[in-house]
């Protein structure tokens, strides 16, 4: 299992670059808000939004100046929407680390996460119309995936297409926004553009998939727990494929659609999940999206940027967290 993706160095120094401007945010502030800003930048994460930003910046002219506001707001508005999810999902661990809500309590993350959402906002404002409208619907979306995945939770009678049209609002949305606004940023084609943005949109489809898998069957290196997704209700592509192969009115389904399912049912049910074949099957549905992403750019002129794109597609699909 790789643990990082492939990346070329300068856009490595360059990501270098944007890590200091967000150690820069967090110490800006002071008292407990600088301790959660830091720790949430200390407790690491891929920097893969950041990273997709500058990577479709490859495609036109590259420019990090230009690209520097998209890409610090993209990884602001990921990590303020990460702390607001534990909050929802009430977890106790992200990275390995305690979260932002398990040390200060629901109501200090939640403002947390406010600030680094406004602080996002703030830093797109120095970009022009096109880009802060592209990101602000992104985050839009991310706001309604996550809404529909709350009133959908424990509702067991949910299609694949149910389930693609919130990780596309949830996950992919942004994924996508990042790929569009830097390519957009470069001053790439309309179709490069429009090609880079699809890929961005069936990446990030796939990455939910998968993060999806890592909750059945992703174990310690995950640094997360596993079967949140079980009871909370979400009903995730494992759960729908479990739900085929062991039928509507199993023993399965009703720890699924059971609204505070027990430790002993969350055990059961990914025991189920994994004896079915349905881990397996998931993993194809993810790969499936990774080749659609890929194919996307084909018709890319810049092939270094696509042999990144197409690492980075085998990384999402292949990874601890
Ligand atoms: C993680 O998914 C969560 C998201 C991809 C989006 C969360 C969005 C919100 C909480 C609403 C938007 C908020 C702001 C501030 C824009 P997951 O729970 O499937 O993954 P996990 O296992 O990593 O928690
Ligand atoms: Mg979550």
């Amino acid at each position: 299992m790789s643990k990082s993706y492939p990346i070329p160095q300068h856009i490595l120094r360059d990501l270098a670059e944007v890590e200091k401007e967000l150690a820069k945010i967090a110490l800006s502030t002071d008292g407990v808000l600088a301790e959660i800003s830091l720790a949430t930048l200390k407790a690491g994460g891929k920097r893969l939004r950041p990273a997709l930003v500058l990577i479709s910046g490859m495609v036109g002219d590259y420019d990090l100046g230009r690209f520097m506001p998209a890409a610090v707001a993209s990884e602001l508005i990921h990590m303020a929407s990460l702390i607001h999810d534990d909050i929802l999902d009430d977890a106790g661990t992200r990275r390995g680390a305690p979260t932002v809500n398990s040390i200060w309590g629901e109501r200090i993350a939640v403002a947390a996460g406010d600030f680094l959402f406004a602080t996002a906002f703030e830093i797109l404002s120095r970009l022009e119309m096109r880009s802060v409208e592209i990101m602000v619907n992104a985050a839009l979306d991310l706001s309604l995936g996550e809404f529909d995945q709350m009133v959908t939770a424990y509702v067991v009678d949910q299609s694949i297409e149910d389930y693609i049209q919130k990780a596309k609002r949830k996950t992919a949305a942004l994924f996508a926004a990042c790929c569009q606004v830097g390519s957009h940023l470069s001053g790439a084609s309309a179709g490069d553009i429009a090609a880079l943005t699809s890929y961005g949109e069936n990446l990030g489809i796939a990455f939910q998939i998968y993060d999806d898998v890592l909750d059945i069957a992703g174990g310690k290196a995950t640094g997360k727990e596993i079967g949140v997704d079980i009871r909370d209700g979400t009903i995730t592509v494992p759960i729908i494929y479990a739900l085929e192969e062991l039928g509507y009115d199993s023993r399965f389904a009703a720890i699924i659609s059971k609204q505070r399912p027990d430790d002993k049912d969350v055990k059961e049910a990914i025991r189920l999940i994994n004896e079915c074949g349905a881990i397996s099957r998931t993993r194809e549905t993810a790969r499936s999206y990774v080749d659609k992403a890929i194919d996307s750019l084909k018709a890319i002129p810049k092939i270094s940027a696509v042999e990144v794109f197409r690492g980075i597609g085998e990384f999402v699909i292949d990874r601890y967290h």
